[in-house]
């Protein structure tokens, strides 16, 4: 789909994304190399980066893949220091490496739930750190998150915890560096978005039709609607955001089953209007 933005609102920026090498990371590192920015990806696969890169150069996107654990804060420091040696500085840093399997809570280690835990909201935090004193001069993080944990998901306790996390790290970020620093700290919640191997992989096809007919927009989502949702917080559209974690999900986790049709709410809510407005004023003594 065409981009609504300018294709030069990135231009000059660098971004990092960790997880760029696959999904919404990838989505969103193409998005912002074709609105301008020079793009480093980190990934644990390399063969995976490779073929990220090539596609991302083969839009004439300045990119490189930087090979790294965000569990390891060497990885992390080293991913850094590379993407400033390679561009010379870092503007946009993009926290969207994230672990996740199904499991029912009584059949997940304490390690299992330390895996996840430590992917998404330590390797965020790792992160954020290591590259806090590059983003001083005018930088911005994005951290992707969920809507998992906004109510409950089942087998899913792990990653709700972890993304919880993610967007308290994203308010306490904002604060205190929005403040000390200027540093516009904020998130995306993405809902289950069609085309990710996340969904694919923890979504059964049945489930996520269902889901489909209950969201309000009547829709799936896709990564370019993440990616969009990401332009706009690293452009200078979003320069007064600082500390949201923006919910890109089509409405889908405020959906709940239509228990009763549209035409059948009216009519009861005519008949009882009706006989309200019938009934005498005033409330029976006999009734108090
Ligand atoms: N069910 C239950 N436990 C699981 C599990 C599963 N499907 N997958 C991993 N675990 C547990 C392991 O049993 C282990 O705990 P234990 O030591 O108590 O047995 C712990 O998690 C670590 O597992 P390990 O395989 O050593 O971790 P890893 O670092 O190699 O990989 C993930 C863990 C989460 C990164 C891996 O599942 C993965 O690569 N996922 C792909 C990332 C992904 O799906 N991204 C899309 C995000 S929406």
């Amino acid at each position: 789909m065409e981009s609504p933005f300018k294709g030069d609102i990135l231009k000059g920026k660098v971004g990092l994304l960790t997880g760029g090498g696959s999904g919404i990371g990838y989505e969103i590192a193409a998005e912002m190399g074709k609105h301008g920015a020079s793009i480093a990806i980190m990934g644990r696969r390399n063969h995976v980066l490779h073929s990220a890169v090539s596609a991302l150069q083969s839009h004439g996107i300045h990119a490189i893949g930087i090979e790294g654990d965000v569990r390891n804060k060497e990885d992390c420091a080293r991913v850094i220091e590379t993407t400033i040696k390679q561009f010379g500085k870092l503007d946009i840093l993009v926290n969207a490496a994230a672990g996740n399997f199904l499991v029912p809570s009584e059949d997940l280690s304490p390690n299992g739930f330390r895996t996840v835990i430590d992917i998404d909201a330590v390797g965020t935090f790792t992160m954020c750190h290591e590259a806090l004193e590059h983003l001083k001069n005018g930088g911005m993080i994005i951290n992707i998150s969920a809507t998992l944990h906004y109510t409950a998901t089942w087998y899913q306790i792990h990653v709700s915890a972890a993304k919880a996390a993610v967007d308290s790290i994203t308010r306490s970020l904002a604060l205190e560096w929005g403040t000390d620093y200027g540093i516009r700290v904020n998130g995306i919640a993405p809902g289950p978005i069609y085309d990710t191997t996340g969904t694919s992989k923890l979504v059964p096809e049945k489930v996520l039709l269902k889901r489909k007919q209950e969201s309000a927009l009547y829709r799936m989502g896709k990564k370019w609607d993440i990616a969009m949702a990401a332009l706009y917080l690293a452009s200078d559209a979003g320069n007064y955001v600082n500390g949201t974690t923006l919910v890109v999900d089509g409405g889908i986790w405020l959906s709940s089953p239509r228990h009763i049709s549209k035409e059948a709410v009216k009519q009861v809510s005519k008949t009882v209007e009706k006989k309200s407005r019938d009934a005498p004023v005033g409330i029976p003594k006999s009734n108090l």
